[in-house]
Formats: C-alpha cells, sequence, structure tokens
C-alpha cells in the first residue's frame, strides 16, 4: 500500500474538465438516464442489452450465480456468435455495406462487404468441418493483421469451436505451450506478414512448435506473402482448400454458456493463463460497450481500432463488438512508420475514420515524432477518440484532443482486462463530462469500487485496490484446465470482490483513476508480461544463475523491462556487452521480442529479505534512479550498493 499511497501523493488534482458539446450530446446514442435505468433494475438492464442480439432460443434466466465466482448468464438461451456478427446483417439489407476496409503495408486495398463477408466466413467453417473440426475442438491461430485472421476467429465461432489466437510476434516456443496447454487439432496461420517494409517469415515458427505438438492434425496456410516456406504432410493451402469449398452453410445455435474462445495472459507465475469466455454474455457485453462507449453510427462511421487481433482489444474491438454492431471498419496490416511516420494519419484521411481507438504509448510515440506530420494530413473526419491498455498521462491525453481530435472530439479513456472481456470503465461520449487522465466512472450495468487492505470500499479522496463488485456478462468463466487458479487468482482476496491487481484512486469528485498494476505484473507498451515469466527465460540460459526483473516507468512505453542478472560460476570472464546482447536474443526466442528486456544488469548479489525473498521494489527504485528507500529488511544490506555501482558499467539501452 505504501508505494501506492506515494503515487497518490504525487497525483496533483487535475482540474481541468471538458463538457461534451451540445451538438454531439444532441445525437448522442445514450444520456445520463442510462445509468439510472441500469441501476434501477440491473439485471433487467443487461437482459435488454442481450435482446439487441438475434437469439435462437431465449434464456429463461438472466443471471445464475449460485456457483460463484463460475457465472452463467442468459440461461437456456442459445444463438450463433457469426451469425449475429454477420448474416443477419445481411439478412436485414445490409449486404453491400463493407465490412472491412484493408489496407496491407505495401499499400493494396481490399473492400470486404458484408454479404462478401458471410460467404468467406461459411467456405471456412465448411472448411474446418472437412478438416475434422467440431464444436468444442481447439483452434490455434497464429496470423497477421488480415481480413483471413477475422473469418478464421468467425468460422470458428460459427462451428463451435474454441478458438485461441496467439500473437504472431510470440515465439515458436510460446506458441507451442499454449498449443499445448489447449491440445488444439488445428493451427491456422500465414506464410509470412509485411513489417517495416519487408517479409516477415510466420511459417518456420509454426513448423518448429507444431513439430512439438501431436494434438494438431492439420496446419491451414494463407498464402499472404509468397515467400518461400518448408511444406510438410499436415500442411493445407487456405486459397486451395477453403476457396474451393461451398459458400453456404448453415450455422447452428450453440448454448448462452458454450465456450467462445480461450486468450492466453500473462500472470504472476511464469505459466500464462488461459482466460475462458463463452458466447451470450461476452457478445452482449462487447456489442453493447461499442455501442455506447464509441457512439457507433453503424450507416455513417467508419470505425478504426489499430489493436492486433492477438490481444482482446483486436477479439472484442475488431471482431466481435464491432461486426455484431454492422460496423464498416479499417483493417491495417502493418507498423506506423511505413513508408514514413505519417502512416496512420494518411490512412484516417483516405478512408474517411470516424472513430479511433488506440494506445497510449502509440500516443506518446507520435507526441515524439512531432506535430508536423497528423498536422500534414486532414484529420476533420474524427469525431470519437479511444484510448485503451495502461493509463494514459494527462499530458498526452491533451495531445490527443487537440493535436489529433481537433479540441472537438470526446476522448474515452477505457479501463478493462482480458479476464473482463469488455470495457468496464469509460467516460460515455456526449454524457460524460472528462479530465484529462481519468477512466472516469463505471458504465452503466457495472460494479465497480476501491478498496482498503480489508476490502472496505474507500470514499473520494482516497486510494486503494480497484475491484468489480457484481458480475458482468463477459467475466471470465474460468482458466483453462485451472479452475483452482481462477479463484486464487482474482476471488480469494475478497471473496465477495472480483481483484482486478490494479491499484486506483477515486479524486474528491469521485472520478477514478487507474495507477497501474498491484502484482509482479508488467504493463509494457499496453502489453501485459510477467516478471516471472521473464525471469525463467534468463534462467533457462547456461550463463544465468540467478535473475530478477521489474519493470522501470519509460517515456514512451509506460514500463520498461529491466532485468538483474547473476552469472553462474565460471561464467564472469565473459565480454559483458556480448552476454547482455545474448540474452536478450535469448528471451525474444523463449517468449517473444515483447518480452526483450531493454536493459540486463549483471550484478554479483541480489537484495533479498532474511527468508530469501528479491526485494523487487529496491530493484525498481535502481532501475529508475531514484534514491535507496528504506533497506532495513534486507538481509545484507551492503549489496544494494554492490548493484547502483554495477548499474552504470553493464547496462544496454538500445
Ligand atoms: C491491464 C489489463 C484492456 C485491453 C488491453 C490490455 C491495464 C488497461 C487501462 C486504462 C489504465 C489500463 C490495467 C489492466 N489497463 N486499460 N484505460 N487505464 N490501465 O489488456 O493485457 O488484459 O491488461 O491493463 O493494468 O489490469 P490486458
Amino acid at each position: 500500500m505504501s508505494e501506492i499511497q506515494k503515487t497518490l501523493d504525487n497525483l496533483s488534482q487535475e482540474n481541468r474538465t471538458f463538457m461534451p458539446s451540445p451538438e454531439f450530446a444532441a445525437n448522442a446514442n445514450v444520456n445520463a438516464g442510462i445509468y439510472e435505468e441500469a441501476e434501477a433494475d440491473r439485471l433487467g438492464f443487461w437482459a435488454k442489452q442481450a435482446r439487441e442480439l438475434d437469439w435462437d432460443n431465449d434464456f429463461t434466466d438472466v443471471l445464475d450465480w449460485s456457483d460463484a465466482p463460475f457465472a452463467k448468464w442468459f440461461v437456456g438461451g442459445k444463438l450463433n456468435v457469426a451469425y449475429n456478427c454477420v448474416d443477419r446483417h445481411v439478412h436485414a439489407g445490409h449486404g453491400d455495406q463493407v465490412a472491412l476496409q484493408f489496407e496491407g503495408e505495401p499499400g493494396d486495398q481490399l473492400n470486404i462487404t458484408y454479404r462478401e463477408l458471410m460467404e468467406r466466413v461459411c467456405k471456412a467453417a465448411n472448411a474446418l468441418t472437412e478438416l475434422g473440426i467440431s464444436a468444442g475442438d481447439r483452434i490455434a491461430i497464429y496470423m497477421p493483421m488480415i481480413p483471413e485472421a477475422v473469418v478464421a476467429m468467425l468460422a470458428c465461432a460459427r462451428v463451435g469451436a474454441v478458438h485461441s489466437v496467439v500473437f504472431a510476434g510470440f515465439s515458436a516456443e510460446a506458441l507451442r505451450s499454449r498449443i499445448h496447454d489447449a491440445q488444439a487439432k488445428l493451427v491456422i496461420t500465414a506464410d509470412g506478414q509485411n513489417r517495416r517494409g519487408s517479409v516477415m517469415s510466420l511459417k518456420p515458427a509454426v513448423d518448429e512448435a507444431v513439430a512439438a505438438s501431436p494434438s494438431v492434425n492439420h496446419v491451414l496456410v494463407v498464402q499472404r506473402c509468397g515467400n518461400e516456406i518448408t511444406w510438410g504432410p499436415k500442411d493445407v493451402w487456405w486459397h486451395e482448400f477453403v476457396e474451393s469449398q461451398s459458400s453456404e452453410h448453415t450455422p447452428v445455435a450453440f448454448d448462452s454458456e458454450h465456450p467462445l474462445f480461450i486468450l492466453y495472459t500473462s500472470g504472476t507465475t511464469g505459466k500464462p493463463k488461459g482466460i475462458l469466455h463463452t458466447t451470450g454474455g461476452y457478445l452482449t457485453q462487447v456489442a453493447y460497450t461499442h455501442r455506447v462507449v464509441f457512439d457507433l453510427k453503424p450507416d455513417t462511421d467508419v470505425y478504426w481500432c489499430t489493436a492486433d487481433i492477438g490481444w482482446v482489444t483486436g477479439h472484442s474491438y475488431i471482431v466481435y463488438g464491432p461486426l455484431a454492431n454492422r460496423v464498416t471498419q479499417v483493417i491495417y496490416e502493418g507498423t506506423p512508420d511505413t513508408p514514413g511516420k505519417d502512416r496512420w494519419w494518411d490512412i484516417i484521411e483516405r478512408h474517411g475514420v470516424t472513430i479511433l481507438y488506440t494506445a497510449p504509448t502509440a500516443i506518446r510515440t507520435f507526441m515524439k515524432w512531432g506535430d508536423e506530420l497528423p498536422a500534414s494530413h486532414d484529420l476533420s473526419s474524427l469525431r470519437v477518440l479511444g484510448s485503451v491498455g495502461e493509463p494514459i498521462n494527462p499530458e498526452a491525453w491533451m495531445w490527443y484532443r487537440s493535436v489529433i481530435g481537433g479540441n472537438k472530439c470526446p476522448i474515452v479513456d477505457t479501463w478493462w482486462q482480458t479476464e473482463t472481456g469488455g470495457i468496464m470503465i469509460s467516460p460515455l461520449p456526449g454524457v460524460t463530462a472528462t479530465k484529462p487522465g481519468s477512466a472516469m466512472r463505471g458504465l452503466p450495468g457495472i460494479g465497480v469500487a476501491v478498496v482498503d487492505d480489508a476490502g472496505t470500499p474507500l470514499g473520494n479522496g482516497k486510494g486503494g485496490f480497484l475491484v468489480l463488485t457484481e458480475p458482468w456478462p463477459a467475466m471470465l468463466r474460468g482458466i483453462w484446465g485451472d479452475n483452482q487458479r481462477f479463484v486464487d487468482t482474482y476471488w480469494s482476496k475478497w471473496p465477495q470482490y472480483y481483484f482486478a491487481g490494479d491499484g486506483a484512486k477515486l479524486d474528491n469528485d469521485g472520478a477514478l483513476w487507474l495507477l497501474g498494476r498491484v502484482d509482479d505484473v508488467m504493463n509494457v507498451s499496453g502489453h501485459r508480461i510477467s516478471t516471472t515469466e521473464v525471469e525463467s527465460a534468463l534462467v533457462s540460459h547456461p550463463s544465468v544463475a540467478e535473475a530478477a526483473v521489474v519493470g522501470a516507468a519509460d517515456e514512451t512505453t509506460g514500463q520498461a523491462i529491466v532485468a538483474f542478472v547473476i552469472l553462474r560460476g565460471g561464467m564472469e570472464g565473459q565480454d559483458g556487452t556480448s552476454l547482455v546482447t545474448e540474452l536478450r536474443n535469448h528471451v525474444s526466442n523463449e517468449i517473444g521480442a515483447i518480452a526483450k528486456p531493454k536493459k540486463i544488469m549483471i550484478v554479483p548479489e541480489l537484495p533479498k529479505t532474511r527468508s530469501g525473498k528479491i526485494l523487487r521494489r529496491l530493484l525498481q527504485d535502481v532501475a529508475e534512479h531514484r534514491e535507496i528507500g528504506d533497506s532495513m529488511t534486507l538481509a545484507d544490506p551492503s549489496v544494494i550498493n554492490l548493484i547502483s555501482a554495477g548499474l552504470e558499467s553493464s547496462s544496454t539501452d538500445d
């Protein structure tokens, strides 16, 4: 608590407030009455949101919480997610509306209408069936940001198969362990992807992972780049096998609690958690939140969420929520600096993007690149700006508002998690007066509180732990294969609340400020990485005896990974610089480039308590160049001086 308390004290009271404009408010999808409506009858409110979807069988109960914390939402209801995201729009006469405006990094463009999307999903669903996939089977998806990734996810949903999307930046080993944990029968991938002007091959990592995965029967490969790849007996080309299927497929309705997907996320141990989401509640909440938080107008908006489908934002706010709401959206394959650092602004101008949803780390990067780049493009089509993934600092918020939004677009800072499935805390555009840097308050239908150690809810002006006080439709239903871990991680600190792992503060007006993680989880560029996972990767290298990893404050990425490493006996003589490079690459190979430490410090000792626990807080002080605080609990106080001395001599930064 004391660390949080310090942050709280430092957090100056933010006095700027931005009222919604009268014009925006007059046309907004909702008004302030929605909070009262949800308050008056929470479950009735959710039932109403659920009935925006097309159910084959109506549900009999809104919520069954008798087996808490294992929830059942919309009990007895049956629906097909892919039908709700695609077919029903075609049947309602919107078959010619563009669903996806795809732009590849090299500049290739492809518009896909809802009718074409339906045909593609049907063909892929038929292909899955022919490959022996049936409802409940798991499918790993390891793909670039191309339309086939969306089609693959929807095809899984259509046949009731459970997808596990693995971010294509993860290593072969990370892919293998996720395939193994879920016992996936099929992997869907591509030959390569375009990154920074060149082709990055994806297939070799899949080949390596599949060679060690006896559960996998087939690998379905999209030809994206035409790069040379090795072809094995399990491999099937998408353009041959899927394209030759019938474009008709009758969807089957699945139970509201039928599993929809697993998505792995880092926890406080070395083993990622397979977060499990199901059908009816998930689709209800992502569609509802997408409609109210972004004020979506399906006939006129052009929406762009810059996330990757490898993360939950891509699942909930590229695929399921937006498509359920009949969005027209941009999908972009590549990096923001190719061919120039104005690529995003160029995309917004050419596609006429009206709603932009991105991450603070991207906003801070663009701030560094300079105002001239966005200023050289017409961004006047924009009307709502969203932020997600980490706290947005007031300075970045103000820049986003003025330089990107021309001081006219409401900003929605949306707090949620892989586990929550959908947005939980956010302003509502046209309704909420916003403060730069605050996610403001829980959405209608969502129960949020800030509590102290004892679990007592705190009042305004106080800081503590963020909890969710009521079950919500898109909540995780468990951790794949490890329900005990689900209970222990989220429901044991205070059994009546979901513990999110974040610190938060309510200011004097009751606005909510997120203060970052309170556990051993780092947030690097909006991506969650466990300190333990990186430590395990480091100690798997033959030169390393022990490692401690911390997240240090970083101007652009929020946090940066800093590792303290003790070498094995006999290794001390090695060239420090080349060893550090080798270790950084080793972590990249073990987990993926996103987990590559920014700095590795080779140290003679680590600060530990008498019971042998590593004092991460102290290391964080060192990594952030802060003065070392109280070290009374240290077994050997001189250790910290040794580490500080080593800091300048063996750090690497690139
Ligand atoms: C963690 C969840 C939600 C999709 C992307 C990340 C942090 C997320 C915010 C925000 C402050 C935020 C929290 C949370 N976080 N959004 N608007 N303000 N912090 O999903 O990988 O599951 O990470 O991201 O620390 O616990 P995730």
